[in-house]
């Protein structure tokens, strides 16, 4: 790197993610790193921060689960390793370190501590340039992390596991978050020299901390205090409490943007969320994939939005269902609509409770406000679809579109047998049958004439 007219060498980052583990406690058939937190797995919120970080090579070592887990992290800069016994986590470690450029610096980190921040992180990769670098973090129960022993002069001296621990040492509140940094070349050669002599009967990796001392090396210790950061997931209950950790601090950030969150608590975002000035999120919103809502946006109560666009002015009533949508500007949608993958609702449209759009397109203003079935259609704009209104858009085989043009009207409970076209203008008797084109301004009656019968005898219970 070239700054200003000094030449400063940074090492290239390569990082370790040891994702071989059981995760026995988990109680699942999915490997542990494949838990989600917001939606994604563990084990892929690691390779996110390590890519933040500027990780030029991932290498993940796998073992449980080893072919989900190698498909869920695949990726051009990802390397996998399979460990076939897990003999601990500096035996883990020494499957892809050997394969680290020797002048990198390398960074170890879990596939099971998935909301370390890349800044924290940035600072320990940086006094690793020096010397070997360990992140520990102060916590008020640190019951089955090891601990950080120091020297009396306050420097670091080991990592002691809760198994091998004294009375004395396990008092100790500062613990190894388990990331440690150090350059390629050495961290192969200690590694190779961890022994299993200790209560486990494993390879311990903050070992190589110890040997690095052995050697005259100096051990930088990196601290903070970020509990819900450094926090790993062996449980359900750990899962959760940092699924809420995450979520709270996605709200946190929405608010700060100028998001208008009626509950933090009750808000859910896994995923990506991009919002204009003054968003209402009302409580219980679950946002899924990539949602971006305009400005003045409101999604009311207990809305379900993935993979979707809405527009400036939009408001979306309780209970609606959205997926893989398109909603432009000052439309009204629901209460309990849903808009199924290719639903693209132009500007004002309307679409009411009880009300299914799958695939079809809306035209300005055009609306259809209650109980209807709109399926691979294309509605013009300002036309009406009235309530009980069904796209037949399957017949048993194939899909058939609908083609209804502008200011259409489609009277209540019509039954509109696709492939169809209404023309501009074209009215549907409510009740109607419709399977051939109606012209321009034409109606169409599509339903048997009314007769009325005189002195109609109504049925009788049978006499007991
Ligand atoms: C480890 C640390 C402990 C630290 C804690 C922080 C060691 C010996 N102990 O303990 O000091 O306080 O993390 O959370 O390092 N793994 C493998 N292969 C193995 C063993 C583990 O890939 O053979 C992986 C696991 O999948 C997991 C990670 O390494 O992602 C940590 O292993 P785990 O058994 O959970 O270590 P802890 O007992 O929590
Ligand atoms: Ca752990």
């Amino acid at each position: 790197m070239l700054l200003g007219q000094f030449t400063i060498d940074v090492r290239m980052l390569e990082v370790i993610v040891l994702a071989a583990g059981r995760g026995t406690r988990m109680k699942s058939e999915l490997p542990k790193v494949l838990h989600p937190i917001g939606g994604k797995p563990m084990v892929a919120c690691v390779l996110d921060t390590a890519r933040q970080l500027g990780a030029k090579r991932i290498h993940v070592v796998v073992g449980h689960g080893a072919s989900q887990v190698s498909d869920a992290v695949a990726a051009p800069d990802v390397e996998i390793y399979v460990q076939s016994e897990q003999l601990g986590t500096g035996h883990a470690a020494l499957q892809a370190a050997p394969y680290c450029h020797a002048d990198s610096t390398v960074l170890v980190l879990f596939g099971d501590v998935p909301l370390l921040s890349a800044g924290i992180l940035a600072d320990v990769v940086s006094a690793a340039e020096t010397q070997p670098t360990l992140l520990a973090a102060t916590v008020e129960d640190p019951s089955g992390y090891g601990r950080v022993i120091r020297s009396t002069d306050g420097s670091f001296a080991r990592v002691v596991e809760q198994k091998d621990g004294l009375p004395h040492e396990l008092e100790v509140t500062e613990v190894n978050t388990g990331v440690l940094a150090a350059r390629g070349s050495e961290l192969v050669a200690w590694l190779g020299q961890v022994k299993n002599d200790n209560a486990q009967g494993e390879f311990y990796l903050p070992d190589v901390l110890s040997l690095a001392l052995r050697d005259g090396k100096k051990v930088s210790v990196v601290v903070t205090d970020k509990s819900n950061e450094i926090s790993g997931v062996n449980d359900r209950a750990q899962l959760e409490a940092l699924e809420r950790a995450h979520q709270r601090q996605k709200a946190d950030e929405l608010m700060a943007a100028g998001v208008h969150v009626m509950d933090a608590s009750r808000l859910d975002v896994r995923g990506s969320l991009v919002c204009g000035t003054d968003v209402v999120l009302d409580a219980n919103v679950l946002i899924e994939g990539e949602v971006r809502l305009g400005n003045d946006v409101v999604i009311e109560a207990n809305c379900v939005l993935k993979d979707c666009v809405i527009g400036d002015g939009t408001i979306v009533r309780a209970f609606t269902h959205i997926e893989g949508a398109a909603v432009a500007a000052h439309c009204q949608v629901g209460p309990y609509a849903r808009l199924r993958p290719g639903a693209d609702l132009g500007d004002g449209a309307k679409v009411g409770n009880f009300v299914e759009v799958k695939n079809s397109t809306f035209g300005a203003g055009a609306k259809a406000n209650h109980l209807a079935y709109v399926g691979d259609a294309n509605v013009g704009s300002g036309s009406n679809i009235g309530a009980g209104t069904i796209t037949c858009n399957y017949d048993g085989a194939n899909k058939h579109r609908t083609e209804l043009g502008d200011n259409v009207f489609i009277g209540s409970n019509s039954t509109l047998v696709a492939p169809l076209t209404v023309e501009n203008d074209g009215f549907v008797a409510a009740g109607s049958t419709v399977t051939s084109k109606v012209g321009e301004s034409q109606l169409a009656v599509g339903r048997a004439k009314q007769r009325n019968i005189d002195g109609w005898k109504r049925p009788e219970k049978p006499k007991q």
